[in-house]
């Protein structure tokens, strides 16, 4: 019997097998094993998830788990399937048979392994494809499909990922959204049958439901116990989960692109890559699922995951569409006397014949407004240059308004049906994206501003609707394909913006944060959550991201939505990559001063919060607070956020085990973000404690007034 396990990460680079019976293939990281097994006819089978094992050949005794990885539709399962199509010759079956398998390091900590497959029968092959991630425990894995028959097949399931569990019972969280709603979570026990979590929304994909989930083993999910998959779709469009729970209590994830409506057509010898599925397990519950992953996207997912965040001034929830040059040039003042490092422009700025003056027009038409921007973007890139601050501005490329120039010059470059009436979502449009040339003009629209003004330094990309009445003028008779092809043809604009503009920080929002994903987020350097700011609603919504995604992509802005006092909205967005949306002109003297110091503040601790690992210690979902802390990795700093949320009758809470220190350290508690002429209430207030104390006794974090917030600094001395 041979072992590809261990071995293969000490001494051999590349590793390869062809078929035979009893081997074990073993897809490891640091913790974590996934192994499939070979079988006698040639099936390859699941028949490990777990902790890594210490002798994985030990699995050919016990004759555990054993599902076939990657079921096809068409001969024996009868349940849902990972691959379905129909053979030129009419047989809509699938049968999936090993080929070889390979790993091979792509560096000292990924390591690559593809399974190939094919069907005994037909010119009909999938190669399955793992990395692992060694130090992250994260694996991704996707699947390459293609044929050899004389004619295009068409391909009606093509999932990413098919995994399998054996438990007593299976604990599902989801993340439901909607506007001003995102990443509401939930958890609910599965239960027989087929449970499942999808979109079919197309450009704003996730703005209901978002790509990803968490899956507890045996019972509920919490921070610190249990075994949990943490999993979610790199694809920033339509997707789909099924979790299906059979007769024999075994559940099958299948997690890949949507196929609603997307039956996709492959020529021979062309290859068919799906999205990665990106997952992580741990046996000690979220806290370490989270960090897994937020330390993954920091390095392999955001683009420039390990580099500084500007903070930032935006003018959206202040002016909405009412402004002029010289409002603009008093906000750019604003940002330096804030001290935030540049100023955002948002929607309106643009158009002429039909001028941007609230949501109903001018989409497409990009030139600047020349009522209120006489002088161009030009003069504002100037004005921050003089201020010393920089300047970043809002687009929304992919879309257009009926009433704009482009939609009367171009009526083809549209997604809508013939023969119906056009159908809107505020007020607009899609543009065929899978065209070229609307793929030259959206691409155009980022890179004229560049071009015209060098000195941009920031950019928002909006998407604020969903696809419907989708049909795409472009793919003519393959309109089965308009998901896909739109997508990948976002990307291959964003690939030609980054090829020429590989750092420029940009904002992915999507009407807040309907279009959130791994993938999509390599082309950006942070994400708007959510366009709901009330700090109150923000703990949950922030909450909900940071299982997945890093503080320094999560973009939390101060402004007027909700009652709570400046500091308390300050407090919140200070969990993320801070910045203000906000009149600094009704600011009172003293909440200026605050500001002014909790922007210092920010800079200084904003590296533990960016970089750091994160722990979740009071969950908001648990009671009237939340707590939450950030540590650095030489575990040196931390920073710990403490909220009273909706606290009735001065409730008490109790004290809070502080997580992540180094026991033998010690280290001093300072209340930071105070507001002036105020003294911290805290009796531990500059005291200096062991990280012993902080992890087994914990200190006395919470007020006892709602709405109110606390933030720590924690130095080692
Ligand atoms: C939706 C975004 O979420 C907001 O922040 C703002 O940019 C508006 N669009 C502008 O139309």
């Amino acid at each position: 019997m041979k072992l590809i396990a261990g071995i293969l990460l000490l001494v051999v680079s590349a590793y390869a097998v062809t078929a035979q019976t009893d081997q074990a293939i073993s897809i490891q990281t640091q913790k974590n094993e996934l192994v499939y097994t070979v079988d006698k006819d040639q099936k390859v089978n699941q028949v490990y998830l777990g902790e890594r094992l210490g002798n994985n050949a030990e699995l050919f005794n016990a004759k555990g788990m054993q599902h076939e990885m990657y079921i096809p539709f068409g001969t024996s399962d009868l349940f849902e399937s990972a691959i379905r199509t129909t053979h030129n010759d009419g047989n809509p079956s699938i049968e999936l048979k090993f080929v070889s398998s390979e790993a091979k390091k792509l560096d000292e900590y990924i390591t690559e392994t593809i399974i190939r497959m094919k069907d005994p029968q037909y010119p009909f092959e999938v190669n399955m494809h793992f990395k692992a991630y060694a130090r992250e425990d994260v694996i991704e894995q996707w699947t390459e499909i293609s044929h050899q028959e004389k004619l295009p097949i068409t391909l009606a399931i093509f999932a990413s990922s098919m995994l399998h569990f054996d438990a007593k019972s299976y604990w599902l969280t989801q993340f439901h959204a909607d506007w001003a709603k995102e990443m509401r979570m939930e958890e609910s026990q599965l239960t027989s049958g087929i449970k499942v979590i999808d979109s079919k929304l197309g450009t704003r994909a996730d703005v209901y439901q978002t790509p990803f989930f968490m899956l507890a083993l045996n019972k509920p999910a919490d921070e610190n116990t249990g075994e949990v998959l943490a999993g979610t779709l790199a694809w920033t469009g339509n997707f789909k989960f099924s979790f299906e729970l059979d007769n024999n209590n075994s559940l099958r994830v299948i997690s890949g692109i949507n196929p609603y409506a997307s039956e996709y057509k492959l020529a021979p010898g062309k290859i068919f890559t799906t999205p990665t599925f990106v997952f992580t397990y741990s046996n000690s519950g979220k806290e370490t699922t989270s960090q897994n992953l937020q330390k993954w996207a920091r390095k392999y997912a955001l683009l420039d995951g390990d580099k500084p965040r500007m903070t930032l001034l935006n003018n959206w929830e202040t002016t909405f569409f009412d402004f002029n040059e010289q409002k603009l040039t008093g906000m750019i003042a604003d940002t330096k006397k804030l001290g935030v490092d540049l100023f955002l422009l948002d929607d309106g700025w643009f158009a002429n014949k039909y001028p941007r003056n609230n949501d109903k027009s001018s989409l497409g038409d990009w030139e600047p407004n020349k009522t209120k921007l006489p002088n161009g973007v030009g003069i504002l890139v100037k004005e921050a240059e003089k201020q010393g601050v920089k300047f970043g501005i809002w687009i929304e490329p992919e879309m257009v308004n009926p009433k704009s120039e482009l939609y009367e010059k171009h009526p083809d470059w549209i997604i809508k049906l013939p023969n119906r009436p056009e159908n809107y979502s505020r007020n607009q449009l899609v543009l065929d994206l899978p065209n070229p040339k609307v793929q030259d003009f959206v691409f155009g629209v980022l890179d004229n501003l560049m071009t015209e003004n060098p000195g941009i330094a920031y950019m928002k990309w909006d998407c604020n609707r969903p696809m419907t009445s989708s049909y795409s003028p472009y793919l003519k008779d393959n309109q089965s394909a308009i998901y896909i092809e739109y997508t990948q043809a976002w990307y291959k604009i964003l690939d030609r913006v980054r090829a020429k503009y590989p750092h420029l920080p940009i904002m992915l929002c999507s009407g807040g944060g309907g279009r959130i994903d791994y993938r999509g987020l390599s082309y950006f350097t942070e994400f708007w959550a959510s366009d709901n700011t009330d700090p109150l609603e923000r703990v949950f919504i922030q909450w909900g991201y940071s299982y997945y995604m890093p503080a320094i992509a999560t973009c939390n802005h101060i402004t007027s939505w909700g009652k709570q006092s400046i500091k308390f909205r300050t407090d919140v967005a200070m969990m993320g990559k801070m910045g203000y949306d906000i009149q600094i002109a009704h600011l009172n003297d003293k909440e200026l001063k605050f500001s002014q110091d909790a922007v210092v503040n920010y800079k200084r601790i904003s590296d533990v919060v960016w970089y750091g690992n994160m722990f979740r210690l009071v969950s908001p979902y648990e009671g009237n607070r939340a707590v939450a802390m950030y540590v650095n990795y030489a575990k040196s700093k931390a920073i710990l956020f403490s909220y009273n949320l909706n606290s009735r009758f001065r409730e008490a809470f109790n004290t809070v085990k502080l997580r992540g220190l180094d026991e033998s350290k010690k280290y001093k508690i300072e209340e930071i973000n105070l507001f002036p002429d105020t003294k911290s209430k805290f009796p531990f207030q500059g005291k200096t404690f062991s990280g012993d104390y902080l992890m087994k006794v914990g200190l006395s974090v919470s007020g006892s007034e709602a709405l109110t917030s606390s933030v720590f600094e924690i130095t080692e001395m």
